[in-house]
């Protein structure tokens, strides 16, 4: 698959130079699919189809085989989320560890269900398999923050 020069690219110049420079120290430039994506969702909070398509044609693959990598990484949000994301572990050791208790307590706090996002936007409640921080459970990240040993008192500070 050739780069097709006649598509407008709604890609910046800034996302297009990074994501040249990841490429260029890859095999083939389909293999920066993750990278590409991570970069162009850093600036715009999501990947649009628009982003998707002008993303694949950078990489010369087409736009089923990259949003079959996009949607198999659940951390590239295919649609609008807030400011911050929040990644509420739903693995076994959280859920043993009152998961369930801290996923409603975060529910009823910020009045969202899971994958909405709250009405001033501030934050989208998402489920993700294990953070890696099992014996701290139950764990979330808020944006970039690790948030462990979580309790519902904990929750309400965190979200104050
Ligand atoms: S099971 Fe939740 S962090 Fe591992």
């Amino acid at each position: 698959m050739k780069l097709n020069q006649n598509i407008p690219s709604p890609l910046s110049e800034a996302e297009i130079s990074d994501i040249e420079a990841e490429i260029s120290h890859l095999p083939d430039r389909k293999s920066a699919a993750i990278d590409a994506l991570k970069i162009v969702q850093s600036y715009r909070g999501w990947i649009s189809d628009a982003s998707l398509g002008a993303i694949a044609n950078l990489l010369q693959m087409s736009n089923e085989e990259l949003d079959g990598i996009a949607t198999f990484y659940n951390l590239i949000y295919r649609r609008p989320v807030g400011e911050k994301v929040i990644l509420l572990c739903d693995s076994v050791t959280c859920w043993i560890m009152d998961g369930d208790k801290i996923c409603q307590k975060i529910k009823s706090h910020l009045n969202v269900e899971q994958g909405e996002t709250t009405a001033d936007n501030k934050f989208t409640l998402l489920p993700v398999t294990c953070l890696g921080d099992c014996d701290h459970a139950p764990v979330m990240m808020v944006g970039d923050e690790l948030h462990h040993d979580l309790t519902t008192t904990r929750v309400e500070e965190i979200f104050r």
